[in-house]
């Protein structure tokens, strides 16, 4: 379907999409990205062969609706990432926190980095590439790198592992050459990245699935979309979910603050440490 006059947002029909994507996801979206969320919602309109968005919002409520809004949160998130954004991460990755999880696995122990917001994967193969050149039989090891996204198509994105020359930019010829194979205009992730790489879909904001702690965790430039509760509420769990003495990378432009910040000790720029708290722990 092909719109003459695109279909109007009403203040009624945003408040109430804004309300959903708020419930599921914790992103407050601000009149600012109003625009934005027509212009994607627009072509889900036009995929699902309604006219209006009265049709829409009655289709959220009735049985597709599950379903849909997953789709409405892929419209509204912003992915933007890079390898090895944030540079300076990957250095105290390598020159403080893999030598002793290193140790822990030799001696048999079980070591997990999580990438929390992961996107199409940049980061998490970003740490991937950092623990192999640090430990290149890691995969022999019991070390694993969980990445995951709330956006269903980010993830597949992620697991595919398939870049263009553009998103390679960060990556010098030895890195290309050695986690990478070349297909024309693309590259795709080699096998010794992926034997020690997980994907999911996860919603930070819903339940997580997790039965053991992460010795770190990059929850990097995803809290800023968040209002102050929903933010709270993710340092604390992960505070929970974060092993003592063990690593929180967080974005740039990010703080942790709050409560939870008492369970953790800053140890470099967006970098903090979970404390030893014998009573919590
Ligand atoms: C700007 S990207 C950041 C990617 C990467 N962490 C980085 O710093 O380059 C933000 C990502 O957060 C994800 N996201 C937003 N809300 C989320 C939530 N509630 N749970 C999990 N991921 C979420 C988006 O789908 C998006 O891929």
């Amino acid at each position: 379907m092909y719109f003459d006059t695109p279909p109007l947002l009403t203040d009624a029909q945003f408040a109430q999409l804004a309300k959903i994507i708020h419930a599921d996801s914790g992103i407050v979206l601000t009149e600012a990205k109003r625009g934005l969320l027509m212009a994607r919602l627009n072509r889900r309109l036009r995929t699902l062969g309604l006219s209006d968005y009265a049709g829409y919002c009655a289709f959220l409520d009735g049985p597709g609706g599950a379903d849909e809004r997953r789709q409405i949160l892929s419209a509204v998130t912003t992915n933007v990432t890079a390898f090895f954004r944030e540079a300076h991460h990957f250095d105290v990755l390598t020159k403080k926190v893999l030598p002793g999880l290193i140790d822990i696995a030799r001696k048999g122990g079980r070591v997990r980095l999580w990438s929390a917001a992961c996107s199409s994967g940049e980061e998490a193969y970003s740490i991937a590439m950092t623990v192999h050149e640090a430990f290149p039989e890691a995969a022999r090891h019991d070390f694993l790198i969980l990445a995951t996204d709330i956006d269903p198509q980010m993830v597949a994105r992620a697991e595919a592992g398939i870049y263009s020359e553009n998103s390679m930019n960060g990556l010098g010829d030895r890195q290309r050459e050695a986690f990478f194979v070349r297909s024309g205009d693309t590259y795709e992730v080699r096998e010794n990245l992926r034997a020690i790489m997980r994907f999911a879909e996860l919603n930070l904001h819903q339940d997580w699935p997790f039965t053991g702690k992460f010795d770190a965790v990059f929850c990097r430039n995803v809290v800023i979309y968040f209002d102050e509760k929903a933010r709270q509420r993710l340092w604390q769990r992960l505070a929970q979910q974060i092993t003592p003495g063990g690593h929180l990378f967080i974005g740039h432009s990010e703080r942790l603050d709050g409560p939870a910040s008492a369970a953790f000790q800053l140890a470099g720029p967006t970098h903090y440490t979970r404390k030893h708290l014998a009573r919590h722990d």
